[in-house]
């Protein structure tokens, strides 16, 4: 489907979608997105299924794509309060995440840890078990700190230790005495995970993967499945895998939304000027909130131009031509966002594939709604054909 359709989705395309809209078999879809209204295109960017739907009518894949992207889930859990100091929703999260498992080994690792969450709540009921040894590994002094201190303030038996996975340091945590809980870990990061868990053999691996894009310098599958595929998806596609504003708030979204389009006003500016911006400064929210002589000043900053006052005249039609293209490629994009969790499911399977190749038993399921996080697959990995797999 990604093959057949990768007009749509691949980056290079994508940018102005210019051959696609060439190509009769997509009038109907392009004619269709362009009819979104502004409330259609909020609603349809953060919700894949709806977004489906919505366009089957225009794009017969549409129908497919919906049923190649069901993942069975696991049963929702009522919100629980979080310890003291956590906030509520990554608290859920994790609990989603432990739903229903049980580490194998006594030796638990928590990669790429954060804080450690994950490891305190394996130190309260219903995991706590005097026989775990709870080790963190993370490469951020202050969170590798913040966690330890958590644990020693609220007596958990666990520790974290500042480490770079990627060094050779990682490998002592790897062994077929392990089990590993990977939550959140990107690209790079579970990627090794699984290239040296396998070679070491770790017992058990738990893994929710996101941003896939990151942490990899040139996107390679892992899988021999995979490896022979004639699609190569770049580093820079992956990014659309990750491309849902679901848990986004509304402030958030409308706050770069507007940095979106100044962007656009800006290119504008220098296109009129004949002017060269070659760095674009990436801003925070809150400067949203400082108006668009602000962000066009930052921006000729950062390419060592002098600033230029722009009239109120030259500001509405800049402007004005901003949002119209900015509408335009709002809702071409959304012919891309429909491969969305396709390309990310064409990742994770990678992983799955990689750790069947390499004699694990593997179950993937999704472990809690995309409101709760967008990054909702579990793979969970054993060695040996136990039916159940520490369930
Ligand atoms: C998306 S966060 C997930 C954190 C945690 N598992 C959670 O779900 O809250 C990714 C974590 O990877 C850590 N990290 C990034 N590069 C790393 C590396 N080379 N070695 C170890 N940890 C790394 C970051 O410091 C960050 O805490």
């Amino acid at each position: 489907m990604l093959q057949e359709h990768v007009l749509l989705w691949q980056a290079e395309h994508a940018r102005d979608h210019r051959e696609a809209q060439s190509q009769s078999r997509y009038a109907s879809l392009f004619e269709a997105l362009r009819r979104l209204n502004d409330d259609d295109v909020w609603q349809l960017q953060g919700d894949d299924l709806a977004l489906l739907n919505t366009l089957r009518p225009h794009f017969a894949s549409a129908r497919d794509i919906a049923g190649l992207i069901h993942v069975p889930g696991a049963e929702e859990l009522s919100a629980v309060e979080p310890p003291p100091g956590l906030p509520g929703k990554k608290w859920q999260q994790v609990q989603a995440f432990l739903n229903g498992l049980r580490p194998r080994q006594q030796r638990v690792v928590e990669w790429c840890s954060g804080k450690g969450l994950i490891g305190e709540a394996l130190c309260l009921p219903p995991f706590l078990s005097p026989e775990l040894s709870i080790e963190g590994l993370d490469i951020d002094e202050h969170l590798v700190s913040a966690g330890n201190q958590r644990a020693q303030k609220y007596q958990q038996p666990r520790r974290l230790h500042q480490c770079d996975i990627f060094s050779r340091a990682s490998e002592q945590w790897l062994s077929p005495a392990h089990t590993v809980f990977a939550l959140h870990a990107c690209g790079g990061l579970h990627q090794h995970l699984l290239e040296r868990g396998c070679e070491q053999g770790v017992a058990q691996i738990l893994l929710s993967p996101c941003c896939y894009h990151r942490f990899v310098d040139h996107y390679v599958p892992l899988s021999a499945q995979l490896k022979a595929s004639p699609l190569a998806p770049s580093t820079n596609d992956l990014r659309l895998a990750v491309r849902q504003t679901a848990t986004a708030r509304q402030g958030e979204r409308e706050a770069r939304r507007q940095l979106q389009l100044w962007h656009l006003a800006t290119k504008q500016f220098a296109a009129r000027r004949g002017v060269s911006m070659s760095s674009y400064r990436s801003l925070p929210h809150s400067a949203a909130k400082r108006g668009f002589d602000y962000f066009l000043a930052q921006q000729l900053d950062a390419n060592r131009l002098p600033n230029k006052l722009v009239s109120d005249g030259e500001r509405k039609e800049l402007l004005d031509d901003a949002e119209r293209l900015l509408c335009d490629q709002e809702r071409r994009e959304l012919a891309a966002m429909m491969f969305r969790r396709l390309l990310e499911l064409r990742c994770v399977l990678d992983s799955v594939v990689y750790l069947e190749e390499h004699g694990y038993t593997v179950a993937l399921d999704r472990f809690c709604s995309p409101q709760l996080s967008p990054r909702n697959l579990r793979i969970h990995a054993w060695r040996g054909a136990s039916a159940i797999g520490g369930i």
